[in-house]
């Protein structure tokens, strides 16, 4: 099977695929007033999202993410891992979601044929994560987490975003957290996105900051696999759990990328913080249009730019993260 280079010499092994737009966290970050449905959206159906991962895996994807808004409001999301599993070449299917209901669902997921699993939690304190995600939620998330761990995942991770002022003094909380289990944690540097520019000035935090503290503790840094995410990851002897630094700002982030994402409406985007989305639904009707797809994904590929504009205050057309899924 082929494998897609784009100009610079980037492979493409990884595909981010958003289920919904739909959430119900109200993540102060992302969704401070919730999600408003804007007109009456139909997200990818089953049959299209089947269509949709065979031609990716036949131009050389081969781990998919299935992200959201919140992926699990899917009624339908097992039988969405059940297909994609099924997908000649995926080797990987990895979900990210906000743990609601996660001690109820993880373990369908899991028979469905989920081989990873990252959950957000922004804060170890209860109090805290309620204030930061508007949810109360807390125990469930935590419970699910450990059932998680039982499992037998490949890989069970833990999403925090970097806020100052409101989680930003929690390394030693994460430290005791780490200690005994095999979880890896990731802490996001929060981004600047079309529509949270103030709260951005008022908390964001330096990932690099935290990082230059691991490192003095005796934290080092693991290599890369080819289609890990954008994560650099430490790890340490006297420690379980490993710890990942999602630096969006660091100059060779993008020069790392590996990912393309398709919106919960079936656009191909090929940045995060890209300016357009190319349309694939008008090729996800017919299995007769493969070949077509096919083509579609190669050609646009190519225009794939080398890097996002976020260094010079251009957040693209991307207005949160719950409309394309992080
Ligand atoms: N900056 C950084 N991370 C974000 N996420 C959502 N919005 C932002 C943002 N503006 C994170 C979520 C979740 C992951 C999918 O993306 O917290 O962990
Ligand atoms: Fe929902 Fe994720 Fe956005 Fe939080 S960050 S509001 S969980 S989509």
């Amino acid at each position: 099977m082929a494998t897609l280079v784009d100009g610079f010499g980037r492979t493409f092994p990884y595909l981010r695929l958003s289920l919904t737009e739909a959430c119900n966290y109200r993540c102060s970050y992302c969704l401070p007033d919730g999600y408003q449905a804007d007109g009456r959206p139909t997200f990818l159906t089953l049959d299209e999202i089947r269509r949709l991962v065979r031609g990716f895996a036949a131009v050389g994807m081969r781990k998919i993410r299935l992200t959201g808004g919140e992926p699990s409001l899917r009624k339908d999301l097992p039988s969405i891992i059940a297909a994609v599993s099924a997908t000649p070449g995926v080797r990987k299917i990895a979900l990210t979601t906000n743990g609601c209901r996660l001690p109820q669902l993880v373990r369908t997921w899991r028979e469905a044929g989920l081989t990873a699993l990252n959950v957000s939690l922004d804060s170890l304190d209860a109090a805290r994560f309620a204030a930061i995600t508007g949810h109360d939620r807390f125990a469930e998330v935590t419970e699910g987490i450990e059932i998680a761990q039982t499992l037998g995942f490949d890989a069970v991770k833990l999403n925090a975003v970097l806020l100052r002022g409101l989680n930003d003094d929690e390394l030693p909380a994460w430290l005791n957290y780490l200690r005994t289990r095999d979880v890896a944690v990731r802490f996001i540097e929060l981004m600047r996105t079309g529509d949270n520019r103030e709260y951005f000035e008022r908390h964001h935090y330096r990932a690099e900051a935290l990082e230059e503290q691991l490192i003095a503790s005796g934290w080092t840094q693991q290599t890369r696999a080819a289609d890990a995410g954008p994560a650099r990851e430490y790890a340490h002897p006297g420690y379980r759990g490993r710890i990942g630094i999602i630096a969006p700002y660091s100059k060779d982030f993008c020069a790392g990328c590996n990912r393309l994402r398709v919106t919960a409406r079936g656009d191909l985007r090929l940045c995060l913080f890209g300016d357009f989305g190319i349309p694939l639904r008008p090729l996800l009707q017919s299995d007769a249009d493969h070949e077509a797809l096919t083509a579609r994904i190669a050609t646009q590929l190519g225009l794939k730019a080398a890097g996002h504009g976020l260094h010079q205050g251009n957040t693209g057309i991307t207005p949160h993260l719950a409309s394309i899924g992080g």
